[in-house]
């Protein structure tokens, strides 16, 4: 099996795509914490597949993307004292290393508050090494494994990192490789399939069904939250797994998301839908995706059902299917106006999430 090089040549579409996500994650994510010195005094964002630094054309790779959304991070934050905030790169390749060294002596300068750390290991020893760092209690951090393939987030390090307090991670998945390779062992032991997920994978939908696999290497009990981004290049499909165990960071990636079309670069549900064209209120049934009609349906029946009781429930519901808390007020509203549900108000978002107390559903 052949591993693609994308740095001898200029990225790709999809690659731009990867790390556009990546860049605006960052964006989200890093003010949280920049702001907030006193449940955390350490940011740590680790780039464990870092590559040299930049493409053949000079185009910026997840190194100097990190070191750019730092700065501009910094250049807005409220005055006072940033946390320390520690940069990580690892990449193995010998002259990939080198480069990405050189690259971060050029920017280091831009940033004298921050502590660079690099390294030329495999994976799996900086994972090992960065761990006792990673689960320090007032330490926030993201991780991003852009890895080549589907074998490095084995189901040991998915579950190191699920039970990390204050941490998000970002994996890279070749879904058409595990899609074509369904039958080697290798394979198959890097990844949460079992034999019957094959029945509903088709070369489309290989990334989301991948994905939603993940909850089955989730820690017993934990509260947790993964969302897929397909990417689609050619006839393959591969893509970005987001995971986070809180529902601030699902939220900030889903709208994020949403912005790029939901969960993929492609009209992965063969909707059709045109989001440069005006929008008429009395065709909205009509130009709805279909994962949010799937979402208002699952809703529907959870709710019938009595299985979402409280306005916190419904929030985290939808953020696990994906969809944003406003696909969840719509598609209440939309049970009131059918009788389905007494009239009320819902507040159903990351504030009222916030709150203590969580407001019942009215059933009748
Ligand atoms: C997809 S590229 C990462 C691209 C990078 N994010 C960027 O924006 O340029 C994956 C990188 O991981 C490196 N790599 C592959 N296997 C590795 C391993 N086991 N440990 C560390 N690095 C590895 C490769 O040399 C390659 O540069």
């Amino acid at each position: 099996m052949s591993v693609r090089d994308l740095h001898r040549k200029p990225f790709d579409d999809g690659t731009t795509d990867k790390l556009d996500l990546y860049r605006g994650y960052l964006r989200a994510w890093l003010p949280t914490f920049i702001h907030s010195p006193q449940s955390v005094n350490t940011i740590q964002v680790i780039d464990f597949f870092a590559g040299p630094g930049k493409d053949v054309d000079g185009n910026l790779g997840s190194p100097l993307i990190t070191c750019e959304e730092v700065r501009l991070a910094l250049t807005n934050a409220r005055t006072g004292k940033p946390p320390v905030i520690n940069l990580v790169f690892n990449e193995y390749m010998p002259d990939k290393y080198q480069e990405l060294v050189r690259c971060l002596e050029g920017i280091r300068p831009e940033l004298p508050e921050a502590t660079f750390h690099h390294s030329q290991m495999d994976f799996h020893v900086a994972f090992a090494q960065w761990l006792p760092l990673m689960q320090r209690p007032k330490t926030a951090n993201l991780l991003f494994l852009d890895q080549n393939g589907v074998k490095q987030v084995t189901e040991d390090i998915f579950q190191t990192m699920a039970s990390l307090p204050r941490t998000d991670f970002l994996f890279f998945l070749s879904s058409a490789t595990a899609n074509r390779f369904k039958d080697d062992p290798s394979i198959r032991a890097s990844l949460p399939l079992r034999d019957e997920d094959f029945v509903h994978i088709n070369g489309t939908n290989v990334h989301r069904r991948l994905t939603e696999a993940y909850y089955r290497w989730v820690p017993d009990g934990k509260r947790f939250f993964i969302a897929p981004f397909s990417i689609r290049k050619g006839a393959n499909v591969y893509g970005l797994v987001f995971c986070s165990p809180h529902p601030r960071g699902m939220d900030k990636f889903l709208q994020l998301a949403w912005k790029q079309g939901g969960d993929a670069n492609f009209d992965i549900d063969d909707d059709r839908i045109d989001p440069s064209a005006p929008f008429f209120p009395e065709f909205a049934e009509f130009e709805k995706p279909t994962k949010v009609k799937m979402f208002e349906n699952a809703l529907e029946r959870a709710i019938k059902n009595r299985e979402l009781k409280t306005n916190k429930a419904v929030y985290e519901f939808a953020l696990r299917h994906g969809v944003l808390a406003e696909h969840a007020r719509d598609a209440l509203k939309r049970m009131v106006r059918d009788g389905l549900l007494p009239k009320q108000t819902f507040h159903v978002s990351y504030g009222a999430w916030e709150k203590v107390a969580a407001e019942p559903i009215r059933f009748c």
